[in-house]
């Protein structure tokens, strides 16, 4: 039987029991009630007749009773009154009664015999009639009793009445039932079920525009979130499978994801990676009383979260988020990305002293700006090196515990929060192939040498095998500082430095994006967003968009970009109330007074730029400080005619790459600090120096009048080469390059 038909039938049978079960009940009561009313009131009719047919029998007034009797004939459904001996012989009924009734001696006689109001019913051709007796004393001692006889056919007929409405109550309900079960199945399952299967025929043969399926409602909730993920992985693989095979046609080397997943199992023998961060890629907050998941701002992340995605493995960091305690199992493991997971992430809780001591002292308030020139003074304090110490052995405790079993694992490890880490780790497992990505400018030997505790993170740094800085700039800055600062044997032709019986290779790896997914960002809208809409949403008029996306921090130049906005709409007045400029800022580092004051300045800086350029509907800067997600500040990648990235001083910069992967166009112009390791490798963008406000000025003006033509030939040659050197290629560099070197070798010289 078909569905429909089924849950008809079921719903039918449980109405008509219902409605049956409830038609008895009233039925009954119903004819309880109307035999109570004939009762009392041929009660009272009984006890109103008494007194005079006592009369009559006490005088022997035959005549009389006879007239009596015929009084109380035929009215309403009485049909008469008789009266019978104590013998239960006739004395006297009513002339109207048929001597059939008058004479049904079993029922008289039973009636004779039992008490006042004992009644009786009985039928006489179609008539039902009620009998009610009353007996009376007369003479003292004699006996006789009135009977009264109703006609109740009349109950018979209400009763029917109610079940013949009953029914065709039934009826219309089943009528009604049937319908509405049709049309409920027919919209909410039947229709969404082949729209459903047209949609999968269609993902089956690529003819699917979209990853939603076309179905709504919470009943299809899951698995249309099931079926989008499918089809989203399924348009994936099939992209991938594409793209393969594109570039084997023309004989290119892309490194994509599978790409690197497959290098990893070969030149990894299907040992897992291990990647050791001080910030982890997913951050869990609290929002009211729902738990969200941010994607912490920083190069870092950006670049690293991608090839765990590909590779797998685990990823070791602290947990900062307020919430990532709440979602993590017993051993502070969670898998992610939520939505598929992909990597195990295992998170570290520090206590507050230890973030004040090793995250916001040592490392921000010391290295930091040790390494940037920024002109900000570190300062190293005996109370934070003790915890900076602390929290790397406490790193090491649980990179032991996930790499134990693992031979020869493989332990990446990021950044300047770590420099101990690689020794604390070699000096219990000599077998780990150790690497470090210097994520940050290395400085000079003069400027390393501020730091009172400099020979042993150089020492401690040396326990790994490979350590990688984005230019080449660094690592020999690295090797000086690193013959300046200990005893070893520096290897120039090889970049290597010997000390003891271990050898760390010292290599440029510059940093990149996942170029295809930032261009697409899944979650960014489809379609290119309108300049003039989303100035709209930021409540103001302009023409051209500059837009800054930085961490807010004093390395970035971002009051010098507010400085060159400013000179720029002084020197260029045509563009004023056409020309704005929008920065995104992720607050950062927050508890640090250095960039408290930083943030205070910038925002005096802006209302000051503003207030002199005040003009209705327009703005020369707007500031929003908050936390954005990808796909909003892909949008403004994707609408801005110019990106400014002008760090002071920086390792990388990863906006700059994310903006030319995001221009998938091919406009927009790039303005780029030459003092950001990005400006080695994009040298299509306008670099400028910082410093130079005028520069700057004139390079936004320039960006603004830059021929199409040159626009696009510039940003081509830039997509280009992260097209060719994306992070998939940055992974299986490093880790081949890890891989690949020859462990035993490290033990023949001694220093
Ligand atoms: O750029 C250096 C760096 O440590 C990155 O590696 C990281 O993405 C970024 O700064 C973020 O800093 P923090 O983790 O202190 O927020």
């Amino acid at each position: 039987m078909r569905i429909t038909l089924k849950l008809i039938v079921s719903l039918i049978v449980v109405v008509v029991f219902v409605a049956l079960i409830s038609a008895w009940f009233n039925v009954r009561q119903e004819k309880a009630k109307l035999y109570d009313e004939v009762r009392s009131h041929s009660a009272l009719l009984a006890e109103s007749f008494k007194e005079s047919v006592r009369h009559n029998l006490e005088t022997g007034n035959n005549a009389g009773l006879q007239k009596l009797a015929d009084k109380f004939q035929n009215q309403k459904q009485l049909e008469g009154v008789a009266v019978y001996d104590a013998d239960g012989n006739l004395i006297s009924g009513s002339s109207a009664l048929a001597p059939e009734m008058l004479a049904r001696a079993p029922e008289i006689n039973a009636l004779i015999g039992a008490a006042s109001g004992a009644d009786r019913v009985y039928a006489i051709g179609d008539k039902k009639i009620f009998l009610y007796p009353l007996t009376l004393t007369f003479n003292e001692t004699k006996k006789a009793r009135i009977v009264l006889f109703t006609n109740i056919s009349y109950i018979d007929y209400d009763l029917f009445k109610i079940w013949k409405r009953t029914l065709l109550r039934l009826l219309a309900q089943m009528v009604l039932i049937s319908l509405v079960t049709l049309l409920i199945v027919r919209w909410n399952l039947v229709d969404p079920i082949i729209q459903m299967a047209e949609w999968m025929k269609n993902l089956r043969i690529g003819d699917v525009h979209g990853h939603a399926p076309p179905i709504k409602g919470d009943i299809f909730a899951p698995i249309a979130k099931e079926a989008t993920t499918l089809a989203t992985n399924l348009q994936a693989a099939r992209r991938a499978a594409q793209n393969e095979a594109r570039l084997r046609h023309k004989g290119e080397s892309l490194w994509t994801p599978e790409r690197l997943k497959e290098h990893i199992k070969i030149k990894m023998e299907g040992r897992p990676l291990f990647v050791v961060s001080n910030r982890e890629p997913y951050m869990h907050i609290k929002e009211g009383k729902d738990i969200r998941t941010i994607i912490p701002a920083g190069g870092l992340v950006t670049a690293l979260d991608p090839i765990l995605k590909a590779a797998g493995g685990t990823w070791v960091a602290h947990g900062s988020g307020e919430a990532d305690f709440e979602v993590t199992d017993n051993k502070n493991r969670i898998k992610v990305p939520q939505e598929e997971p992909a990597y195990n992430l295992r998170r570290i809780p520090l206590g507050k002293e230890e973030e004040d001591g090793y995250y916001y002292g040592f490392s921000n308030e010391g290295i930091w700006p040790l390494c940037h020139i920024a002109h900000i003074r570190p300062i190293f304090r005996r109370e934070d090196w003790k915890y900076y110490y602390e929290v790397n052995k406490k790193f090491s405790e649980t990179v032991f515990e996930e790499i134990e079993g693992v031979k020869e694992p493989c332990v990446l490890i990021q950044d300047y929060h770590f420099m101990l880490l690689p020794g604390l780790i070699k000096a219990a497992r000599p077998d780990a192939r150790v690497s470090v990505f210097w994520h940050i400018p290395w400085p000079n030997p003069e400027t390393f040498g501020i730091c009172p505790w400099q020979k042993e993170l150089i020492m401690g740094l040396l326990g790994a095998d490979l350590i990688g800085f984005q230019t080449q700039f660094y690592c020999n800055n690295f090797l000086d500082t690193v013959d300046r600062t200990i005893e070893s044997r520096i290897d120039w032709e090889h970049f290597s430095v010997q000390k003891e019986l271990h050898t760390t290779m010292v290599k440029p790896f510059p940093i990149s994006v996942d170029f295809q997914q930032s261009g697409k960002e899944n979650k960014a809208p489809a379609v290119k967003p309108e300049l003039k809409s989303v100035m709209k949403e930021m409540g103001i008029k302009a023409d051209y968009l500059g837009v800054g996306v930085d961490r807010i921090d004093y390395t970035k130049g971002m009051l010098e970009r507010v400085k060159a906005v400013e000179r720029f709409l002084e020197k260029y007045p045509q563009y004023q109330r056409k020309f704005s400029f929008i920065q995104l800022g992720a607050p950062s580092r927050t508890h640090i007074p250095q960039y408290h004051r930083f943030l205070a300045e910038l925002h005096a800086e802006v209302d000051r730029v503003n207030w002199k350029f005040k003009a209705k509907d327009w703005k020369a800067i707007v500031f929003v400080e908050k936390h954005h997600d990808r796909s909003e500040i892909t949008k403004f990648y994707k609408i801005a005619d110019a990106c400014l990235v002008t760090s002071l001083h920086d390792g990388m910069n990863l906006v700059a790459k994310e903006f030319v992967a995001a221009r998938d166009d091919n406009s927009g112009v790039l303005i780029l600090s030459r003092f950001a390791g990005a400006s080695r490798e994009l040298k299509d963008a306008l670099i400028v120096n910082p410093y130079d406000i005028e520069q700057m000025a004139d390079a936004i003006y320039y960006a603004l009048t830059m021929p199409k033509t040159e626009i696009e030939e510039r940003m081509g040659r830039m997509r280009q080469d992260l097209h060719d050197n994306n992070i998939y290629k940055w992974a299986a560099n490093l880790i081949g390059e890890l891989v690949k070197l020859r462990m035993d070798d490290f033990k023949l010289t001694e220093v």
